[in-house]
């Protein structure tokens, strides 16, 4: 194995790369959420990649952004719900690369008054054009890299729809499983590893897992689902690991069939707390002294005590958690999360 990891290392090494992270991220063994779970837990703090809040998506800059320079772009354009991690961490790679970032959010239930990530995206100094809810994100992006295109502009178009940019931030999740790896010892691999992921991160994961012959089970947790136009089918997720292969010069032999990702856990839809999710926060708080936020991490940590609860992980089971991070979008959902007496 330690060939492959070298290969791996190599190859990922040799693509274009900005240094954003902090990194590796701590892998933090959890006793005492373990003994109430069963299983053996370990959290992998993928919140603390360091710029401005962290989160996965710094991580997948470092690879995406390097190749909107490569490509010669000035700026970048992304869309996203007001509340988007992904839009606030393009915001602090934009300042700290000096790229224009042109964000697009929805004027949605979160986007009034103006807190969480969406504040933090604005005090990094992007320009935010905020949508209507029923316009397209995807079509509004087109049309705003045209227009940037006809003002001698050098747009790169990230997140939903940009395939390049979802097979590069797949790219990372490959490094971040080697970390994992590395942190574990090369003998001693999790039995699972579950994430919130709406696609790159677990595509990522698993083609790491597969390229080192690990029988480790990647269980992604959607924070939305189909009727979400960034939905994304486990044909496309498998479409990711296939791309992120191609650039690092390995096989794959992933399919849709290999993908677990459920949107089992987003409850009443994308954006709104669920009860299971929140209950998931205060369980890893209480114990462990780790936030989750209630969209994506605490939903994917109310998947993986659904799975201790019903017996499919089992105690003595090995099991990282991947934390994406998400966290400034806490004090957004203040109220959901301690209701006024
Ligand atoms: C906190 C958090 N977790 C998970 C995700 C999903 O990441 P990916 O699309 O790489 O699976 C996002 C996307 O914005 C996120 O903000």
């Amino acid at each position: 194995m330690s060939d492959t990891v070298r290969l791996l290392r190599e190859r990922i090494d040799g693509l274009p790369r900005v240094r954003l992270a902090h990194l590796p991220t701590p892998l933090d063994a959890c006793a005492r959420v373990s003994a109430q779970l069963g299983p053996t837990i370990w959290v992998k703090r993928d919140d603390c990649t360091g710029l401005a809040f962290g989160g996965n998506k710094v991580r997948q800059h470092e690879f995406v952004l390097a190749d909107a320079i490569a490509q010669g772009a000035d700026c970048v354009i992304q869309g996203s719900a007001s509340q988007s991690n992904h839009s606030r961490q393009l915001a602090a790679a934009g300042a700290k690369l000096g790229l224009d970032v042109f964000l697009l959010p929805k004027l949605d239930a979160m986007s009034d008054p103006v807190q969480g990530n969406y504040l933090v995206s604005n005090l990094l100094g992007a320009s935010i054009e905020p949508i209507g809810m029923q316009e397209s994100t995807k079509l509004r992006k087109e049309e705003l890299a045209a227009k940037l295109l006809a003002q001698g502009r050098r747009p790169y178009v990230v997140g939903m729809g940009a395939t390049r940019s979802l097979v590069l931030a797949t790219v990372a999740y490959v490094a971040a499983l080697l970390e994992i790896v590395d942190a574990l010892g090369p003998d001693n691999p999790p039995d699972w590893i579950f994430t919130t992921s709406q696609g790159s991160t677990q595509a990522g994961l698993q083609l790491g897992c597969e390229a080192l012959g690990l029988s480790t089970k990647i269980v992604g947790i959607n924070p939305l689902d189909a009727r979400h136009e960034a939905y994304q089918q486990p044909e496309e997720i498998a479409g990711f690991a296939r791309g992120a292969a191609q650039l690092l010069g390995v096989t794959t032999a992933i399919t849709a069939a290999d993908i677990v990702n459920s949107t089992d856990y987003v409850g009443e839809s994308y954006g709104v707390p669920s009860e299971a999710g929140i209950a998931a926060m205060r369980t890893l708080a209480a114990a462990e002294g780790i936030l989750l936020d209630p969209i994506y991490s605490g939903k994917g940590f109310a998947g993986l005590i659904d799975f201790c609860r019903r017996g499919v992980v089992e105690p003595g089971d090995r099991v990282v958690f991947l934390h994406t991070g998400g966290l400034p979008a806490l004090f957004s959902y203040a109220a959901d999360l301690v209701p006024a007496r």
